[in-house]
């Protein structure tokens, strides 16, 4: 049996149809369906439905042999337990440091501070740029913080621009670029070689042949410096 984890939401919508091209049809949809293990038209496949942010950890102790999962969590988790087979090219966005619209981002007479809940990235871009950074850890509608002074700036998703922009933020700086990836527990691929490198082809297969390492294009609100 091969175990694959999953996010319900965006991931799994634009995962659905690359699954379906390797047989794994869920029976039930997560959308209506409470269960958190779904079988699937394979008998020898199953999903669970979990929180992205949860994917690696199912994956890297083993409750789960694969995994599907974005870029900006799976460089907040640290992965070095996990190989990384396939960029499945969707969910694609961007992680950035967003600012008030012409707002500086560094204050005079204290330390600069960011809200996201990508603390260890946040931690990390700033620190390899000599910047001394407060990183208040928040768990979702990062745009508020700047908008009431909890903050300078966030590090946060961007895909559209449609978000900052009703909020009148604006990207400052690109951080990585984001795409979906399908993660292994090393184990599962010793253990489940065979299975495991047949799914992986299979899913291959049904990838695009632009979808691996073209870069989205560029962001429709402007990218100013500070
Ligand atoms: P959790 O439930 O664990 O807090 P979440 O609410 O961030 O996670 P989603 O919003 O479904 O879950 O996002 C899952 C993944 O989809 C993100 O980790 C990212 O890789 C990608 N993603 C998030 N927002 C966007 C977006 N606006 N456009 C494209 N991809 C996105
Ligand atoms: C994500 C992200 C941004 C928004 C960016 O939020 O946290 O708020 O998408 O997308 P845009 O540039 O196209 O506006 P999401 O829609 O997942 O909501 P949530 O994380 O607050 O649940």
């Amino acid at each position: 049996m091969l175990t694959i984890a999953v996010s319900k939401g965006r991931i799994y919508a634009e995962a659905l149809p690359l699954l379906g091209q390797a047989g794994v049809v869920p029976d039930e949809d997560p959308a209506r369906s409470r269960k958190l293990i779904l079988s699937t038209q394979r008998s020898d496949v199953q999903l669970l439905i979990i929180r992205a942010t949860d994917v690696p950890t199912y994956v890297e102790y083993g409750a789960a042999d694969l995994g599907i999962v974005g870029k900006d969590v799976l460089v907040e988790y640290g992965a070095e337990g996990l190989y990384e087979p396939l960029d499945l090219g969707i969910a694609r966005c961007r992680l950035m440091i967003a600012r008030r619209q012409g707002g500086m981002v560094q204050p005079a007479r204290r330390r600069l501070r960011v809200a996201t809940k990508y603390v260890k990235t946040a931690q990390r871009h700033f620190a390899r740029q000599g910047i001394q950074a407060d990183v208040i850890k928040l768990y979702g509608s990062m745009e508020l913080a700047p908008l009431v002074g909890l903050a300078d700036c966030i590090v946060d998703l961007v895909d559209t621009g449609n978000t900052l922009r009703a909020n009148g933020l604006e990207p400052h700086e690109l951080i990585m670029e984001v795409s979906s990836r399908l993660i292994v527990n090393k184990a599962a691929m010793k253990m489940k070689h065979a299975s495991i490198k047949a799914f992986i082809r299979q899913l291959k297969a049904s990838l695009p042949n632009d979808s691996k390492h073209s870069p989205k294009p560029p962001c429709p609100t402007s990218t100013s410096p500070a």
